[in-house]
C-alpha cells in the first residue's frame, strides 16, 4: 500500500454508526407462495441472518391460502432457492438455524377469523416485541393491497400512528396503481389504516448499491457537481435494456407493459437522483422532497403531442445470443394480438435553472441486445477551434457513464493522443470499477431495502407524492397509446435496439443513442 492509499483508507467515513439497532420484530409476508417470495425475499432475509444484521430474536410469518405446515413451507422455500442459486450460497446448518424462525399460517386475505388466528401465532412466540413490531409486506396481487390492511387494521394488527415509538410498518410492492386516479385512491385507501411515515412503498432500484451511489458520487465530489449544469451536460441518457423477454410473466405484462413495469417507477427514479438539487440534509424527508421537486419539474406533455416525445415498441421472433426467441405475442398468456408496449423511448424535458433546455433520454426494453442498466451524461463538445476545427465530428464530447449493472462502475470518457509518431486522437477511459476496488460482493437490493424498513429509514422507498407524480407523468403517454394498434414500424426483432423511431428521437435533435460495456470502445461508437 502506498501513501496515498493510505491516507485514503484513514479517510474512509461511516455515517450509519449513529444509527439505532434493528428491533426485535415479527415480517409478516402476505402472498407467501409467490415467487417473489421464494427468489427474493426469504433468501434476502437469510442473508442478512447469515451477516447477523437481523434482530434477535425475530420471526418470519407466510401468509397465504394453501394449506401448508411449517415444515412444507421451509422445505419449499428451501428447493425454490436450490433450483435458482449457486448451491455455495447455502450452508445448509445456516438454513436449518435461520429456518426455525420461519412459520406458516394459512388463510384467506378477506377472512377475520384468519387475522385472529395470526394473533394467536404471534403471541405465542411469547416475546412482546415479536407480537408488536411488525413488519407488514405485502407481496401479493395489487387489488389485495388495500383489502390486507384493512383487515390488519382491523384485527388491531396494525394500528396507525406518527409517533416516535409506532411498530407496525407496511412494506408495498409495486406496481402502486395503474394510473394517478388509481394510485391516489390506493394512498386514500391505505392513509385509512395506516400513517405516511409506517408506508414503505418498495422500487426495488433504489436498494441498489450503484443507484444508492448516485448521491455519493454527485454531492461528495466536488469535482463532478461542478460540471452538473446545462452548461455543462449536453444531454442524459439513461438505458435499462433486458435480454429476456417477459416468461411466465405474460398475464401480468399484458396490463403493465414496458411504461408502467419500468418508466414509471425505475427510470424515473433513477432521473430524479441524477437530476435533483442537492437536498437540505440527508434526513430521509429531504432528500424525497428533492426528488419529488425534480419530478414536478418534468414538462408535461398531451396526449396529442406524445409522437413527438415518446415511442413505443414490441419484440417480434427474433435472435438473443445465436439462439431464436420467440416474439411477445406468441409469449404464454399473451394475446396474439396484444398492443402492449415491450420497448419505449422518451425525451424528457427538465424545466428548472439547472437543467433547462437538457434533454433527457430514457430507453428501456425487454429482448434488447445487452442486459445492461446505465446513465450516460454526455457533456457539450468543445469550442469549434483548434482539434474540433481540424477532426469535426470524430472529435467525441466527453461523458460519464454510470454503470448500474451490470459490470458495476463509472467510466469517465475523454480524449487523449494515441502513443506514436502520428497525431491521432481517440477517446480514452478512466473507469472505477466496483469489483476491482471493492471486490464481487454487492448486496441484493431486497437485504438493504428489508433492513432499512425494520430500522425504520424511508429513504429508500417512495413516498405518496412521489408515486402520484410519477404517475402524472406517465398517464399522458399511455392514454395517448391506449386503444391505438402498434403500426408495423413499431415491432422490432428480439435481440436488436428497438424500432428505428427510437434512434429518430435522438436524431431530430442530432444526438445518437450510445451503450457501452465494460471493455475496449467498440468500433462502431
Ligand atoms: C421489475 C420488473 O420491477 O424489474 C421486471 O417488473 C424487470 O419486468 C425487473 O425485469 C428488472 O429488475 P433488475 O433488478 O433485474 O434490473
Amino acid at each position: 500500500m502506498d501513501a496515498l492509499d493510505q491516507l485514503d483508507e484513514l479517510l474512509s467515513c461511516r455515517l450509519d454508526t449513529g444509527r439505532k439497532a434493528v428491533q426485535p420484530c415479527t415480517i409478516l409476508i402476505f402472498g407467501a407462495s409467490g415467487d417473489l417470495t421464494a427468489r427474493k425475499l426469504v433468501p434476502a432475509l437469510y442473508h442478512l441472518y447469515v451477516d447477523k444484521q437481523l434482530p434477535n430474536p425475530f420471526r418470519i410469518v407466510g401468509f397465504a391460502r394453501r394449506p401448508k405446515t411449517d415444515a412444507a413451507w421451509r422445505d419449499e422455500l428451501l428447493q425454490t432457492w436450490q433450483k435458482n442459486s449457486p448451491p455455495k450460497e447455502l450452508n445448509s446448518a445456516d438454513w436449518n438455524a435461520f429456518a426455525a424462525n420461519v412459520f406458516y399460517c394459512e388463510g384467506e386475505f378477506s377472512d377475520a377469523g384468519a387475522y385472529r388466528k395470526l394473533q394467536t401465532l404471534l403471541a405465542g412466540f411469547g416475546h412482546d416485541a415479536l407480537r408488536r413490531n411488525l413488519v407488514c409486506y405485502l407481496a401479493t396481487s395489487p387489488s389485495q393491497f388495500a383489502p390486507v390492511a384493512a383487515q390488519l387494521h382491523e384485527s388491531g394488527l396494525l394500528r396507525d400512528s406518527d409517533g416516535p415509538g409506532f411498530e407496525q410498518k407496511l412494506v408495498v410492492e409495486k406496481p402502486f396503481g395503474r394510473d394517478l386516479v388509481s394510485a391516489r385512491q390506493l394512498n386514500q385507501e391505505l392513509a385509512r389504516f395506516a400513517h405516511e411515515k409506517q408506508i414503505y412503498r418498495i422500487d426495488h432500484y433504489l436498494g441498489k448499491e450503484t443507484v444508492q451511489n448516485i448521491l455519493m458520487f454527485r454531492f461528495s465530489n466536488s469535482v463532478f457537481e461542478q460540471l452538473w449544469t446545462r452548461q455543462s451536460v449536453d444531454h442524459v441518457q439513461i438505458t435499462v435494456g433486458e435480454k429476456l423477454g417477459v416468461g411466465g410473466r405474460g398475464g401480468y405484462y399484458e396490463e403493465a407493459g414496458a411504461l408502467r413495469d419500468m418508466v414509471q417507477n425505475h427510470l424515473l427514479q433513477v432521473l430524479a437522483l441524477i437530476a435533483m438539487e442537492p437536498p437540505v440534509s440527508l434526513e430521509a424527508e429531504c432528500i424525497r422532497d428533492e426528488k419529488v421537486k425534480l419530478l414536478r419539474s418534468i414538462r408535461s406533455f398531451g396526449p396529442a403531442q406524445v409522437s413527438s416525445f415518446a415511442v413505443r415498441g414490441q419484440y417480434a421472433a427474433g435472435e438473443i445470443d445465436g439462439q431464436k426467441v420467440a416474439g411477445y405475442r406468441q409469449e404464454t398468456r399473451v394475446s396474439p394480438e396484444s398492443n402492449t408496449e415491450t420497448f419505449v423511448a422518451a425525451r424528457l424535458l427538465v424545466d428548472n435553472w439547472r437543467w433547462s433546455g437538457v434533454p433527457f433520454y430514457l430507453r428501456t426494453g425487454k429482448r434488447l441486445p445487452l442486459n445492461s442498466s446505465q446513465v450516460r451524461v454526455q457533456f457539450r463538445p468543445t469550442p469549434n477551434v483548434l482539434f474540433a476545427a481540424q477532426c469535426g465530428p470524430k472529435l467525441d464530447a466527453n461523458s460519464i457513464t454510470l454503470r448500474l449493472q451490470p459490470n458495476e462502475g463509472i467510466t469517465l470518457h475523454f480524449n487523449g493522443k494515441t502513443p506514436g509518431v502520428n497525431i491521432e486522437i481517440r477517446p480514452v477511459r478512466m473507469q472505477f470499477d466496483y469489483e476491482a476496488e471493492f471486490g464481487a460482493y454487492t448486496p441484493e437490493a431486497y437485504q438493504r431495502l428489508l433492513l432499512e424498513v425494520m430500522a425504520g429509514d424511508s429513504t429508500l422507498f417512495i413516498r405518496s407524492d412521489e408515486v402520484e407524480t410519477a404517475w402524472s407523468i406517465i398517464d399522458p403517454i399511455r392514454q395517448a397509446w391506449a386503444g391505438q394498434p402498434l403500426q408495423a414500424a413499431e415491432f422490432y426483432p428480439a435481440g436488436t435496439w428497438g424500432p428505428s423511431a427510437g434512434d429518430e428521437l435522438l436524431a431530430r435533435l442530432g444526438h445518437k443513442w450510445r451503450m457501452t460495456q465494460n471493455g475496449p470502445p467498440p468500433a462502431s461508437e
